[in-house]
């Protein structure tokens, strides 16, 4: 059995590697390389699965709600990606590796019964991103 709960989070970034020079950036990132940044309201989904306990649930909803704002909403909501999220320090803040950077945050303090087993973030309408764990 699974369980996907959402949650939403807005925050700015801009796409840009020190690997690369400014005119480099620009034309493999195009407007999100945009040097004032641009901001998203992420759409993150996080599953868990695992047998039905006692209470006949999976995972505790209040736990599990919990744990995401105090691992992953509390460090990314109203922040800056590029500057203000040290899990994302040195990385291209993608979505992609956004991704990465909330999987991380929530094993960092994973008490829970059930496992985690796929994080899904929405940047936009069109484009959602999963990584299965
Ligand atoms: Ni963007």
């Amino acid at each position: 059995m699974q369980l996907t709960s959402r949650y939403r989070f807005a925050a700015s970034h801009r796409l840009t590697t020190d690997a690369l020079s400014p005119e480099e950036n620009a034309r493999l990132y195009g407007k999100c390389n945009n040097p004032h940044g641009h901001g998203h309201d992420y759409v993150l989904d996080v599953t868990v699965e695992g047998p039905i306990d006692q209470a006949g649930q999976i995972v505790n909803r209040d736990a599990l709600n919990a744990l995401v704002a105090n691992q992953v909403l509390a460090r990314v909501d109203h922040r800056d990606l590029n500057s203000e999220v040290p899990e994302l320090a040195g990385r291209v803040t993608t979505t992609e590796n956004l991704a990465y950077a909330v999987e991380r945050m929530l094993t960092a303090r994973w008490t829970l019964p059930a496992k985690l087993v796929r994080v899904r973030i929405a940047e936009t309408a069109r484009n959602t991103f999963e990584l299965k764990i």
